[in-house]
């Protein structure tokens, strides 16, 4: 089967670079896979969500279909079957299974999938010493983006399993980073002070809300250069109404008051849709919090009663009151923002703001894997600076969902052939997200990157800055 040709937006690293960044990319996928057993790795909790191991072949057939068959002469495909089976939603390349039927792919097994990856690498080994034509080094690259993105959505539906599942397993223990212990240093330095101490420390650091005005006026967004993906091009001008944003994310200890003060019982909060979402699914609370005692809790319980499920298992409320509120809508970070007397940023107001800011920030490459505090992430870094010098940090943590909706820009060209369908055909029905999360890879994000989901999505790292 061919592909016809396309124009990438850019390949921004020469050949060695690729190379370079297409090994540690593969590496670091299956490094992610390590806490997993072959039973996690089925696991598809969620209609958004799928299994670690579709993740693992589905990016290998990512290569296998877009570069290999068209750029590796003679290249053997490793199963034919494998060429729809690990399709995600490519129309144009071949039939595929729905996404629902995912968990039930028991065969191949997850040593098979190994196999594929390892055949597949040794077969990009063999086209690396060849000399690449530009289009081919442009998908490498591509994949290499592409790959990355399934990390992130392999470690959130790893969360979302884990959650769905009675023993709430943790993917990672808190190794290296405690929230207690960093909630004793935060709070004064004092290592000999308790956990409930260290604890009110927490929940007392978050910064005072602030908001860093911006003059508007004539602006220019999109990708000024390097690798982007199609959706962010053309870049082109926009015109700003002078705008203020808030320093820092919304905790989840200002969430928790929006929650005691009846927020998800007052339709006057929300928009329609919105309304209509919580009530269709008994909406009280972010998608991850449960009160202590596993019951179904009003909403109107105090903060201390919460407890959240993260990639390092359960944790109660208090430990991370002053971290950022995750896993909820575009409906519930909307009402929030009306709550608060405050809205939502569009998107290119984010843009406008971050960009030229260093991407700095509780990335996947901090190890944290959730939100937390800034000042805790500073401390992990052994004092390294995560903030820029206006205070504000824009990346990681959890993507924010911003007020405007998924649509072109002016001008907008998809790729051509089947890759053409990576983003474009999307454009309906969605809004976007900015800033990355804490499990976004750092290379991988940037000012013009632009996330998009429908707005009752909850099962992402999304989060709230807000804007007036
Ligand atoms: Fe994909």
């Amino acid at each position: 089967m061919s592909i016809t040709t396309f124009s990438s937006p850019g390949a921004a690293i020469p050949a060695s670079g690729i190379l370079t960044r297409f090994n540690e990319v593969r590496r670091s996928t299956l490094a992610l896979c390590e806490p997993l057993s072959a039973e996690d790795m089925m696991v598809q909790s969620c209609p958004e969500a799928s299994p670690a191991k579709w993740h693992l072949a589905h990016t290998t057939w990512f290569f296998e279909s877009f570069v290999l068959r068209e750029f590796l002469p003679g290249y053997r495909v490793f199963n034919a079957d494998f060429s729809w089976l690990f399709n995600s939603y490519y129309e144009s390349f071949s039939a595929f299974p729905e996404k629902r039927l995912r968990a039930s792919f028991s065969r191949p097994g997850v040593e098979e999938i190994r196999c594929y990856r390892e055949h597949v690498d040794a077969a990009m080994e063999r086209l690396f010493e060849r000399e690449l034509e530009p289009e081919a080094l442009r998908r490498i690259e591509l994949g290499a983006n592409h790959e990355e993105q399934h990390q992130e959505l392999m470690l959130t539906d790893i969360l979302n399993a884990f959650f769905t599942n009675p023993l709430k397993p943790k993917y990672r223990d808190q190794g290296s980073w405690s929230a207690g212990e960093d909630a004793r240093t935060t709070a004064g330095g004092d290592a000999g002070a308790t956990r409930e101490q260290g604890n009110k420390g927490t929940r007392d650091q978050a910064a005072p809300l602030g908001f860093t005005q911006f003059e508007g006026g004539l602006k220019e967004a999109g990708n000024a250069g390097g690798f982007c993906f199609d959706n962010e091009l053309p870049r082109h001008r926009v015109w700003l109404e002078p705008f203020a944003m808030a320093n820092r994310l919304v905790t989840c200890g200002e969430f928790a008051e929006f929650m005691a003060d009846g927020g998800y019982r007052k339709p006057e909060l929300w928009l329609s849709a919105g309304w209509d979402a919580v009530k269709a699914n008994g909406w009280r609370a972010p998608l991850y919090w449960t009160d202590r005692d596993g019951a179904k809790n009003d909403g109107a319980g105090r903060d201390r009663e919460w407890t959240m499920f993260t990639l390092r298992g359960e944790l109660p409320l208090e430990e991370l009151a002053a971290a950022p509120v995750s896993q909820v809508s575009f409906y519930e970070a909307d009402a929030y923002a009306r709550w608060a007397g405050r809205r939502l940023p569009t998107e290119f107001e984010w843009e406008a703001a971050a960009e030229g800011k260093p991407v700095e920030g509780n990335l996947l490459d901090s190890g944290n894997l959730l939100p937390i505090h800034s000042t805790n992430l500073a401390q992990n870094q052994n004092g390294a600076k995560h903030q820029n010098e206006s205070g504000t940090n824009y990346y990681g943590d959890c993507w924010v969902w911003t007020s405007s909706a998924y649509l072109g820009y002016p001008g907008f060209k998809p790729l051509e052939g089947a890759l053409g369908e990576y983003n474009g055909k999307f454009m309906s029905g969605q809004m976007v997200l900015r800033g990355g999360s804490c499990v976004t890879p750092a290379k991988h994000i940037r000012s013009s990157y632009r996330n998009f989901f429908s707005p009752e999505t909850r099962w992402q790292f999304s989060g709230i800055r807000l804007a007036t």
